[in-house]
């Protein structure tokens, strides 16, 4: 029988912080409001240069780092996110192109906030049903795009960042044994980013209305919230043959610390085996739980054989658990850290080339003429990742698009 096993995570996180101070210069709102009623202390922003998918790269490049796994050993790319680079190509393209993940099949999951829960699911599947050996998924976000900074009830709550796991098949018991997938469309419109889809294309009065932004019922979104996580928890807790006792870590999605205490409460799990984080990043989204996870393994909240659940709930509305076996690590090498950097240079290099070949072949064969104008290369707002320097988070500028402090 096969397993799917996580055996690797990573996390990125802008540099740039705004903490509830800065918003109270913005909206009003003040540190003490936003502390009582979610948590936040603080949240990162994405600076000018930073996108979902330079973030969600920089994540995995760390996940397959700590697994060991090089990117052409990758079978499957699952990029959870509400905030993709555009609509199409899905943002999991660029993450394969900069890994150059030449084997793996890349799509993205929308399913909001349950996002990477759902990606883990459907990843593990993939791995247990034997149609992949190693999986990449992440969780990545950048809300600061889609957040209307007018809006105080929304604009406080949001944070960028992103969180990966890499997930590999293994014939000993472990990994991820049960999962839950649930959705309810009649909740819709309560969390939800209007227009920018189909259905309501960007145009002038858009704008002006705002509806390129994030609407939420907090109100109905917190009731709904605090009903499904105990539900999904204690569900996900049976399928696997767990009891909350046996729970060594809890990882809820951050959304709002008094959700996550309540829920900690009705399941009878102590606050010391829940993992929160809310305090440093405000709610990620998609991202939260691979962020969470990425930090917990580092601190050292995460052993061999601990019973790890995390439960993911927003926009959809949508729903998600799962049930891992925290696994066995082999120990990364250092000689390991230099290929990978080498093969992130050779995947660069490869996709360029592969760039200028289909140029020269329209070129040769094709009518459109996509030569830059002058001979000089203009900035280009869709550069592809695998041609930008690799980012580090002492790389990251000041956001233009949201406010400054
Ligand atoms: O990740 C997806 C899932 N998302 C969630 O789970 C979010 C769930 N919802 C929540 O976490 C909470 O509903 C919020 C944090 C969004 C709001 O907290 P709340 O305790 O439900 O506040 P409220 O919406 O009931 O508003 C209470 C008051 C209102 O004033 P009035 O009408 O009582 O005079 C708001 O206008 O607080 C006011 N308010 C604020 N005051 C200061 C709303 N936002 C702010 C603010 N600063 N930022």
């Amino acid at each position: 029988m096969r397993y799917a096993h996580i055996t690797g995570w990573g996390k990125y996180l802008p540099q740039r912080v705004m903490t509830n101070d800065d918003l109270a210069r913005i909206v009003e709102t003040s540190d003490a409001w936003i502390r009582e009623r979610t948590g936040i202390v603080e949240r990162h922003i994405a600076g000018e240069s930073e996108t979902t998918a330079s973030m969600a790269i920089a994540a995995a490049m760390e996940a397959l780092n700590v697994a060991g796994v090089s990117g052409g050993q990758l079978d499957l790319i699952v990029v959870a996110t509400a905030t993709p680079e555009h609509i199409f190509p899905s943002t999991a393209c660029f993450v394969q192109d900069a890994l150059g993940a030449d084997r793996a099949g890349a799509f993205d999951l929308s399913a909001a906030c349950a996002g990477f829960v759902y990606g883990l699911s459907v990843a593990a599947d993939a791995i247990k049903a034997g149609s992949a050996d190693t999986a990449l998924v992440i969780g990545a976000e950048t809300l600061s795009r889609i957040v209307n900074w007018d809006d105080r009830s929304t604009c406080v709550l949001f944070g960028d960042g992103a969180g990966a796991v890499v997930l590999q098949a293994r014939d000993q018991p472990g990994g991820v044994l049960s999962t839950l997938l649930r959705a309810d469309g009649s909740g819709s419109e309560l969390l939800m980013l209007p227009a920018g889809g189909s259905k309501i294309p960007i145009t002038p009065q858009v704008l002006e209305q705002r509806l390129n932004t994030i609407k939420m019922n907090g109100r109905e979104v917190y009731r709904f919230a605090s009903r499904v996580i105990e539900r999904a928890t204690r569900e996900v807790m049976h399928k696997a043959g767990w009891t909350a006792e046996q729970v060594d870590l809890f990882v809820p999605h951050q959304a709002n610390l008094r959700i996550i205490e309540s829920a900690a409460r009705s399941l009878n799990i102590p606050m010391e085996r829940v993992f929160c984080n809310i305090q440093h990043y405000g709610n990620t989204s998609a991202a939260s739980i691979p962020i969470a996870l990425a930090e917990a393994a580092a601190a050292g909240r995460l052993r061999p054989n601990d019973r790890v659940v995390m439960v993911g709930f927003g926009g959809g509305l949508t729903w998600a658990a799962a049930a891992v076996q925290w696994s066995e690590l082999g120990t990364p090498s250092r000689s390991r850290r230099v290929f990978s950097r080498i093969g992130y240079q050779w995947a660069s290099l490869r996709s360029r080339a592969r760039r200028v070949l289909r140029h020269v072949e329209d070129r040769l064969f094709g009518t459109a003429d996509t030569a830059p104008q002058n001979g000089k290369r203009e900035k280009d707002p869709v550069r592809p990742h695998a041609e930008r320097p690799l980012e580090t988070n002492s790389a990251a500028q000041p956001a233009q698009k949201t406010p400054e402090r």
